[in-house]
């Protein structure tokens, strides 16, 4: 059986850092690289403005002095402004641009994959901190959900091994069963065509044969469930494979007081799909509602062209509906609420219906009945235009 494809694991990080670099990557000052302008000067001009004005109106006080002291007065008061923009320079510097170049470089971590990264000046008592423990709070957000997501793909991955072997398992057993179980077929004809038409022991042989055809049916589907045939597409008209299932179905109820409807989608372009593997889901889902419908009732087959490039096929019958409850589990392999059920026929239709490039979807109405709806591509997507897209 084929191994399950393994994800590396740094593919899960990809879509965080992915958001964090395409918001680093492109950063806002390349949308007004025209009109860039750094902070500092953005800073210093005005102070600057507001000192030269300063040093200005200092001039004009000072016309009444002595040219020596006015010329003193004045260099005090310029090398007083040129001081106070140093100091506040520094200033900004310290307190602004050194945790903003951290913050840029932590944040092209972040976008390189790396959550193992914190800010060092988280710890100030003021706006700037709270931003730098905004960051690291949402790192640490990150990591834990990446974790959370590392956790849950080990866990599916080891299920899916399991799932994987058990599969194996099962069909060998299945494989194995199969032919001793065509030799008890065998055997049993020979000796229901031995028997005296008056002999006892001939109902024993039609129960026994009947039971065998069961087994073989369960035996069926659990190999097909774990060993899937590949399903051989071509273009072929879809009315058609579902009037064949109609057709064996309505063998099914002939001595029953169930009727069951079928409209056709006229003018329907052909579908591509398996006949074969189609007509073994609408057989399982017409059997399903029969059985449902516990004697009586009616079942109502339509078929619906529902886009451009979707068709749908609705199986409709009136019987008691699925509990609420039961409907998430109805898919589940070996869900059954018959004695006499595996519970294979629906997790099998919806992977057939799947690998078709469609979908089965069911809607119930408790008292009142259910709706199976197959819904199928005219065309399968081809895999390379999905991974395309
Ligand atoms: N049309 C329906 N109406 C009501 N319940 C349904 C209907 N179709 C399916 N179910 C419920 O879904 C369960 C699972 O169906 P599924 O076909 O997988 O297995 P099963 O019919 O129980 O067994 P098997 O198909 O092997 O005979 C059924 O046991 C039944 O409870
Ligand atoms: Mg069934």
């Amino acid at each position: 059986m084929k191994e399950p494809e393994q994800k590396p694991l740094t593919s899960i990080a990809s879509p965080i850092s992915q958001v964090v670099a395409t918001e680093t990557k492109t950063p806002v000052s390349a949308r007004h690289r025209h009109v860039r302008l750094n902070w500092q000067a953005k800073t210093l001009i005005p102070v600057a403005a507001a000192l030269l004005n300063g040093v200005l109106v200092f001039l004009f006080t000072t016309l009444t002095l002595h040219p020596d002291e006015r010329e003193s007065v004045l260099l005090v008061a310029s090398a007083g402004a040129v001081v106070i923009c140093a100091i506040l320079l520094i200033t900004l510097t310290v307190v602004v641009r050194r945790p903003m170049l951290e913050l840029q470089q932590k944040i092209q971590h972040v976008a390189d994959g790396n959550l193992d990264v914190e800010v060092g000046f988280s710890s100030r008592n003021d706006d700037i901190g709270d931003l730098g423990r905004n960051f690291n709070y949402m790192v640490e957000q990150l990591r834990e959900s990446r974790q959370e997501i590392e956790r849950l793909h080990r866990t599916q991955m080891s299920r899916a091994e399991h799932m994987a072997t058990l599969g194996e398992l099962a069909a060998g057993l299945a494989h194995e069963i199969r032919n001793p179980l065509a030799g008890i077929a065998g055997v049993m004809q020979i000796v229901s065509r031995d028997l005296p038409p008056t002999s006892p022991a001939r109902e024993v042989v039609k129960d026994v044969q009947e039971e065998v055809v069961r087994i073989n049916r369960i035996v069926s589907d659990l190999l097909e469930t774990a060993r899937p045939r590949t399903p051989e597409f071509h273009l072929a008209d879809l009315n058609a494979t579902v009037e064949h299932a109609v057709g064996f179905a309505r063998q099914q109820v002939l001595s029953k007081p169930i009727q069951i409807n079928f409209t056709k989608a006229p003018d329907l372009a052909l579908v591509e799909h398996d006949p074969r593997q189609l007509h073994q889901v609408l057989l399982n889902l017409l059997l399903n509602a029969i059985q449902a419908l516990e004697g009586a009732g009616r079942v109502d087959v339509l078929i619906t062209q529902t886009g451009e490039n979707t068709v749908s096929v609705a199986i409709n019958d009136t019987g008691p509906g699925i509990p609420a409850e039961n409907l998430n589990n109805i898919f589940r392999p070996f869900f059954t609420t018959k004695g006499h059920g595996t519970g294979l026929g629906l997790p099998l239709a919806r992977r057939i219906v799947e690998d078709h490039g469609g979908k089965l979807e069911v809607t119930s109405d408790l008292g009142h009945g259910s709706t199976f709806t197959l819904v199928l591509p005219f065309r399968r997507p081809r895999p390379e235009m999905t991974a395309n897209a």
